[in-house]
């Protein structure tokens, strides 16, 4: 993962490296560092932790310099050290990397053989050793920099700076994204634009293989082969404010509290006023012409393709395979045809999903995604990329992304059902208007927060929860399991109901919570029995459900969390919102750090 900068500025760098490394932190906080040129002598000053620490040690020791380059880690290779912080130096040559280089021992027992000692255990530290290396036997920085990317195997996005050079940072990508900047009399590198949204909204994206050298007033682009290559400019529309929190305690809190509004903003997106028939943006897409969906995805985005299924297949009567992305790839799964490819995902930049999509490449009728950011990787390599409207998640559990994820997904499947004539048009309105009041139920769920709180209070004490939900509750229930564990370090199972009987059930006893999702629908009942079941055993249950649900099934359990009566297919949008909250609060109860959980990044870019 990790997050790199690189600026050729007019001004002072180190606060402006700093400012835009804040907006990568979401790729990893385990360490943070920046390097300057100054006067013609490179330098640098790197922290452990969070970006913080690295602004609290420039208070200290202050870097000058108007040329520099910058990293925010998510360790791979090595402890979240200072030593194996980047920027990595080897003599006159500074290095920041995301991604792995996976023949680095074989590139340290060359650099060895040729008597080169190491300072750290990071694969990166190699990549500045053998430059340095390359220019001590006469090679100039661009030729070194580039003869050591020719070595390189593996995942990369690089920016190396040298001593002496003042106007000048080589960039190159491999597999990881790596986006260039234009000012005035300025350049930029940046993991992703939006890093570099308050310097410039022009932006060039490196294609694999290519490398460049950027100077204040020029950018020359060459490929893997070293032909010159020509990428476009292109200006980018993004959010500067994203660093506010908008008087809440957290973003995962923001977050949650602005689903109402994005969800609408997604709904109106594809569902036009006035119109029951959902139309998609750009390339039409014909259901009918298609016999098969596979769904790929990581995460949270993987549950919402898990719930997408049950839409597809009940609604527009198509199969549906979904996976996660990492087993995809290398199952070697046939794609026969008349497949559509679907990839899910918030960054759009999912190392696994993103190398599932290549697979998919040539042997799925089309592919199409579903992502929060139109300008990743994803999004640029599909045939049709449809955003969610989120706006920028900054959290790292996702929330409002995975509600807008199942919007836009639900949406889809009522096209294929319409396409392929499946649903009655007075099923497709009564979709449509369930649709157009989902914003208004995510209001009310909301406003259960005091109760949702409570229960949480009580969650924070326990060891273990598990999570229950029988058809479209079952993918909610492994979210909200997925939720809390991330946050809060309770360790938390979702199970679909019917399942506990086949194991789970040994766990229960007067400590374990059990959360059980159960609007009143059709399987209900089903449900309400296996919460006996739990009940039975002194299992203590939070029920969440709405009006009719709880005064049905009520009797003896924990605590209970009502819901607003919804449209059946819309449920697990709406009981996302105390799933997300139920986590949320006994995260905060247990003081856990709810915007950045130990060990996680918002962007997984290696696999
Ligand atoms: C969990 C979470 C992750 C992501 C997963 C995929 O709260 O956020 O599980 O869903 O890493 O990320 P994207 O959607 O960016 O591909």
């Amino acid at each position: 993962m990790c997050g790199i900068v690189g600026v050729l500025g007019e001004h002072e760098v180190a606060p402006i490296l700093v400012e835009a490394l804040k907006r990568l932190e979401y790729r990893g906080y385990d360490s943070a560092g920046i390097a300057t040129v100054n006067d013609g002598v490179l330098d640098r000053r790197r922290a452990v932790g969070k970006l913080a620490n690295l602004s609290d040690l420039l208070v200290h020791d202050p870097l000058p310099g108007k040329s520099g380059i910058g990293h925010t880690r998510w360790a791979t290779h090595g402890a979240p050290t200072v030593e194996n912080a980047h920027p990595h130096r080897a003599g006159a040559v500074a290095v920041v990397h995301n991604g792995i280089v996976e023949n680095y021992r074989e590139l340290r027992a060359e650099l060895s053989d040729n008597g080169i000692r190491f300072q750290t255990e990071t694969d990166t530290e190699t990549v500045a050793l053998m430059t340095e290396y390359h220019m001590r036997s006469g090679l100039g920085p661009v030729e070194a920099a580039f003869k050591t990317i020719d070595q390189l195997e593996g995942a990369f996005a690089l920016a190396f700076l040298f001593d002496g050079e003042e106007d000048l940072i080589i960039a190159a990508r491999k597999g990881s994204p790596l986006a260039i900047g234009h000012g005035d009399g300025e350049m930029f590198v940046g993991s992703d634009a939006i890093a570099l949204a308050p310097l410039t909204d022009r932006i060039t994206y490196l294609e694999e293989g290519d490398r460049a050298v950027v100077t204040r007033t020029s950018l020359e682009i060459r490929t893997e082969k070293g032909e010159l290559a020509n990428r476009e400019i292109r200006r980018i529309k993004l959010e500067h404010s994203q660093a506010d929190k908008a008087g809440h305690k957290h973003f995962m809190s923001k977050e949650i509290a602005e689903q109402p509004v994005v969800v609408a903003e997604a709904i109106r997106s594809y569902l036009p006023t006035g119109s029951d028939r959902v139309n998609l943006p750009g390339e039409n897409l014909d259901f009918s012409k298609l016999d098969r969906l596979t769904m790929v995805a990581c995460g949270t985005a993987f549950y919402a393709c898990l719930t997408a299924k049950y839409w597809f297949e009940q609604l527009a009567k198509m199969p549906v395979e979904v996976d996660i992305a990492s087993e995809f790839r290398y199952r070697e799964p046939p794609i026969p045809g008349r497949t559509l490819a679907l990839f899910v995902s918030q960054s759009g930049e999912t190392a696994d999903t993103l190398a599932a999509l290549r697979y998919c490449e040539g042997k799925a009728d089309k592919i199409v995604s579903v992502i929060n950011v139109p300008e990743s990787s994803i999004a640029r390599e599909s045939d049709l990329a449809l955003p969610i409207h989120a706006g920028v998640e900054i959290g790292v559990a996702s929330t409002k992304a995975f509600t807008c994820q199942l919007a836009v997904l639900l949406m889809l499947a009522l096209k294929a059902a319409a396409d392929r004539g499946t649903m009655t048009d007075e099923e497709l309105s009564d979709h449509a208007a369930a649709l157009r009041g989902l914003p208004t139920a995510l209001n009310t769920a909301l406003d259960q927060n005091r109760p949702i709180r409570k229960a949480a209070q009580r969650l924070s004490e326990a060891r273990d929860v598990l999570f229950l939900g029988r058809g479209l509750m079952y993918p909610l229930a492994l979210e909200g399991a997925l939720k809390l564990k991330e946050i809060s370090y309770i360790h938390a199972e979702g199970y679909a109901s019917g399942e506990l009987k086949h194991g789970p059930i040994a766990l229960i006893d007067k400590n374990m919570p059990v959360v059980v999702m159960a609007p009143r629908d059709a399987l209900f009942d089903k449900t309400v029995s296996n919460m006996q079941e739990v009940m039975a055993r002194k299992g203590k249950v939070i029920l969440v459900s709405d009006d009719d649900g709880i005064a049905e099934a009520e009797d003896g359990v924990w605590a209970t969390i009502r819901m607003p009566h919804i449209h059946s297919s819309l449920s697990p949008i709406l009981y996302a919102v105390p799933a997300q909250l139920l986590a949320y609060h006994t995260a905060v109860a247990k003081g856990t750090d709810v915007d950045q959980p130990r060990n996680l990044a918002k962007s997984v870019t290696v696999e």
